[in-house]
């Protein structure tokens, strides 16, 4: 592994490795603490977006890990403005041993890892989130103990999230679900792709436009915001589509007994998800946030340790 920018480059080893060390590094973060894997060693951290979650999980996760992280705000860099993306990424790789980027066009972060020295770290794009992923999947072996089998409904925006969401319950052999208003449905190729892993994997994919097929039975019930940032100008319109797409009581009952609810927050609550589900008993929300700190310190292991 070079890099970590998307689910699909991985193969199923690989991100069961990755849980693997998330769980260990979890583990002993809550014991003992971590060793000092990354003494010494310095993450740039490149957002063109907002972030709660992704920029203070790799912040605290370095730090957990004996390192240092640099936010670089959207001001600061101007990514492919102020300086083209290739320089950007040659000047911060003399200086740091690993670079996150959180940018709008999907090619800007496989820019950024083609001219970097060092490993980049996709920390959302308009295409995906693979860390959000990751963190999702240990998450949902924590609370059901296992991953293959289990039915993953995705209810919502066909958008980044669902993309990675896609992917790697595809990888890992889950029978992933989606449903979403017909124009807001994943790309057909994303849809193909991942059928060749759930293949592999002896997974399912099921599309629908339909909420209550898609959670019928289900283990896990995800959504998301229905207007990702970059998109704000579309919420008005976004807005009349996706009301009967809401995670509310109504939906969670039709799912298995034993469900669990996930979202990777910021939670338009009332919109996408109503507070009762956000914080009624079957919530996953907040270990889903914990765990991007813990999903995360394993790719930076993996990718920057000696
Ligand atoms: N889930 C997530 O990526 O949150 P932030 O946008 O706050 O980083
Ligand atoms: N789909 C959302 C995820 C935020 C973490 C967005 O791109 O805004």
């Amino acid at each position: 592994m070079q890099h970590f920018l998307d689910i699909a480059d991985l193969s199923a080893d690989e991100l069961s490795d990755l849980l693997d060390l998330a769980t260990r590094l979890k583990t002993e973060w809550l014991g003992r603490g971590n060793l000092p894997l990354l003494s010494g060693k310095v993450l740039g951290m490149v957002f063109q977006k907002p972030s709660l979650r992704t920029r203070v999980s790799f912040e605290v996760g370095m730090l957990h890990l004996g390192g240092q992280a640099l936010y670089l705000s959207p001001d600061e860099i101007g990514l492919g403005k102020r300086e083209s993306i290739a320089d950007v990424a040659r000047v911060l790789s003399r200086y740091v041993q690993g670079i996150m980027a959180r940018v709008f066009a999907h090619d800007h972060v496989l820019e950024l890892a083609r001219y970097a020295t060092v490993p980049v770290i996709n920390g959302l794009s308009d295409y995906n989130h693979p860390c959000q992923a990751l963190a999702d999947m240990l998450t949902i072996q924590e609370r059901h103990k296992r991953i293959k089998g289990l039915k993953i409904a995705y209810v919502g925006d066909g958008n980044n999230v669902a993309t990675s969401l896609l992917m790697a319950a595809s990888k890992l052999g889950a029978h992933f679900a989606i449903a979403t208003p017909p124009d807001y449905a994943l790309q057909a190729s994303v849809i193909a792709r991942a059928g060749e892993f759930a293949q592999e994997s002896g997974g399912q994919i099921s599309v629908t436009t339909d909420p209550g097929t898609a959670a019928e039975d289900a283990d896990v019930i995800y959504t998301d915001t229905w207007t990702s940032m970059g998109k704000e100008a579309e919420a008005e319109r976004r807005r009349l589509a996706f009301p009967p797409y809401q995670v509310n009581r109504a939906l969670v009952e039709r799912a298995h007994p034993d469900c669990i609810v996930m979202h990777c927050l910021p939670a338009h609550r009332g919109e996408e998800i109503t507070d009762e589900v956000a914080d009624g008993p079957h919530s996953a929300l907040f270990d889903q946030a914990e765990n991007r700190m813990h999903a995360q310190k394993a790719v930076l292991v993996r990718l920057m340790a000696d």
